[in-house]
This record gives C-alpha cells, structure tokens and sequence, in this order.
C-alpha cells in the first residue's frame, strides 16, 4: 500500500515505524529542519519503556502536489495545526485520508475538506494511544504495548477499512475501530485540557501544589458535566465517577502525575489545549453548565506565557 504520513511530529514518526513493513511503502512528508534531520539520520526513535532504539528510513517530501495519490493519508499534527494543512489535501487527488489526533470538532474539519475539495473524499479520523517528545537528535516514544490505532468514520463503517486492514495486516501495533468515537474524543479532550493546564502551572503553584490539584478536580468535574449536558457520552465512564465521587483517589493519583519524570515524556502544547478549549467552551452557548474554575486555570497559564 502507498502511505503518505503527513506531519512528522511524535505520532506520525512512531506511526511509520509500527507500519514499517515490505507490503507498505511509505512516505512521510516533513518541513523545515524536521524535513532535513529525517533526510539525514532517518526516523531514529528512542523507546522509552522498552530501552531500545530503532532507526528506519522512508521516503521523505516536503511538500504535496494535485497529483501525488496514495492510497491513504495519515495527517498526524496537533489539532491547531489540522486547518493549516486543508487547503493542500482538498486539492490533492487522494481519496482516503485519516486525521489522526486530539480533536474536539471533526464534522466541522471534515465539512471543511470536502467544501474545497473538488474531488471525491473519504474523511475518518483516528487517534494513537502513545505518547512522547522529541529534540534534534531523536523522537521519544511511551507506549505501554507495541501501541494501538482507534479509528473511526463518526457515523458507520469506515468505506476504505479493507486498505486500513491489509495495512495494519501481520503487524503488532493494533488497529481498533471505535463506536462512538465523537464521545470518546470530547472525554479525552475532557481529560487532556484539565491535565495539562495544572501540568503547566506547576511551577506557579510550588508549595502550593493542594490547591492546584484540587482546582484540576474542580474543572473536571464542571467539564464532565458541560458534556454530559451537551448529550455527550463521558468514555470510559469511570472518568466521571473518578472525579466526582472517588475525589480521595483521583487527588493522590493527579498528585503522582504531576510528579512524576514519566510526564517529561508526554509532549503537550498549549496552543493545542487552547484550541480544544475554545471548542469546548462553545457548549456553554447552549448549556446552563458553567467552566468557571476551568475558565481561571487556563487564563492563569495564558498569563504566564
Ligand atoms: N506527543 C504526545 O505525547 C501525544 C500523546 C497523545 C496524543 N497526542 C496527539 O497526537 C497529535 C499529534 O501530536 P504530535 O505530538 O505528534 O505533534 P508534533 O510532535 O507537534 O508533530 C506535528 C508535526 O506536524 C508538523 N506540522 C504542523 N503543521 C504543519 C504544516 N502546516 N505543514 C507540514 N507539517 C506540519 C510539525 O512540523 P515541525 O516538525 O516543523 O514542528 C510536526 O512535525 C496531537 O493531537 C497530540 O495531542 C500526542
């Protein structure tokens, strides 16, 4: 199969490696330095838990013409970035693409596509279930297993799941349709936003690191509740009741999270969060639910930077 990876960030120079075999050929197309250092040194990742290190090598471009087809694309970049990409898939002729990552609005981005494509489109989305960072040298990956691709089409079958199934065929990374996939994206929106906003404002709150965590619980909690209101599912359910209800667990465990060296490894930005925030807080139009601790958080981080 011709795999275009498009973004090669954490998620699409892991993603090329799990789908690295002779059946797939794939092209990863990168910009600026990222598109020189892979051209020069290949995708060199360091697997944090398992302590080893591979290197592969790919097709490498930086930049997609009209007639470049591929059997599918992966877009693999921060939901920020997703819109800054469209205009140059919509009028490229390939038919079948997956965004892959955070994202809080796919019918509108997949509205958006199909408005300015001229051509047929599939559009599905997916997420990676890996984590990491990266620097000059090399890409840090964490992932508990040989990680797992959730894919879905929002509303029935994905219409090219037999492309996506001979791709992943014979290979360990796991391929996961997912039912419901706008309520499990919205929770996992619901976990990021909070998570990462306190993970940011660690260093303000030294000392005082009780009253961060308990604001972090405090806007999950109005999140949770915002979604719930807004006919949204919270996936898995345990998320919820987590916060709600089991606050002396969830207030040792964020604890731990914040903490620990293991959250150096996880890549967040903010001007992800904030895009993922913005759409969340567009349910408040229509809802009595209110993000007001949230609200505070997020402005103190914004201040900061
Ligand atoms: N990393 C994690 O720990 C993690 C964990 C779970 C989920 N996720 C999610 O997975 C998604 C992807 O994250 P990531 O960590 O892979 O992001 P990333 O490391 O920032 O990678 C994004 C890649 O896309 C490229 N890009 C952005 N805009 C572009 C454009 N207009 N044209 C061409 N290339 C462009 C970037 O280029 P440059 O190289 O020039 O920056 C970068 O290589 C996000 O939604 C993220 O939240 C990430």
């Amino acid at each position: 199969m011709n795999i275009l990876i498009y973004g090669a960030g954490v998620q699409g120079q892991f993603l090329a490696h799990a789908l690295n075999k002779r059946d797939n050929n794939i092209t990863i197309l990168a910009r600026g330095k990222t598109y020189e250092n892979l051209q020069e040194r290949g995708v060199r990742l360091k697997h944090f838990l398992q302590k080893k290190n591979s290197i592969d090598h790919f097709n490498y471009i930086s930049e997609l013409s009209e007639t470049d087809q591929y059997d599918i694309i992966f877009v693999t970049m921060k939901y920020s970035d997703f819109y800054s990409v469209v205009p140059v898939l919509a009028k490229n002729i390939t038919q079948n693409i997956i965004f892959v990552g955070n994202n809080t609005n796919p019918q509108k981005l997949r509205k958006t596509v199909l408005e300015q494509s001229n051509t047929d489109k599939n559009i599905s989305f997916g997420f990676l279930m890996t984590g990491g960072n990266r620097d000059k040298t090399k890409t840090t990956v964490l992932r508990f297993n040989a990680g797992e691709l959730k894919v879905s089409h929002l509303e029935g079958q994905i219409p090219f799941h037999n492309i996506l199934d001979e791709i992943f065929k014979d290979l360990s990374i796991k391929l996961t349709y997912e039912a419901n996939f706008e309520d499990w994206l919205m929770s996992h929106a619901a976990m990021i936003i909070p998570l990462n906003t306190g993970i940011m404002l660690k260093n303000q709150y030294k000392g005082r690191q009780k009253q961060l965590i308990k604001k972090i619980i405090n806007s999950y909690n109005e999140l949770h509740l915002l979604l719930e209101h807004s006919n949204y599912k919270i996936i898995p359910r345990a998320q919820a009741t987590l916060f709600k209800k089991f606050k002396f667990i969830a207030y040792p465990l964020l604890k731990i999270i914040l903490n620990i060296k293991i959250m150096n490894q996880v890549q967040g930005s903010m001007s992800e969060v904030d895009s993922l925030y913005e759409d969340v807080k567009l349910l408040n139009k229509h809802s009595v639910s209110t993000t007001r601790q949230l609200d505070q958080i997020v402005k103190e981080v914004k201040e900061t930077l």
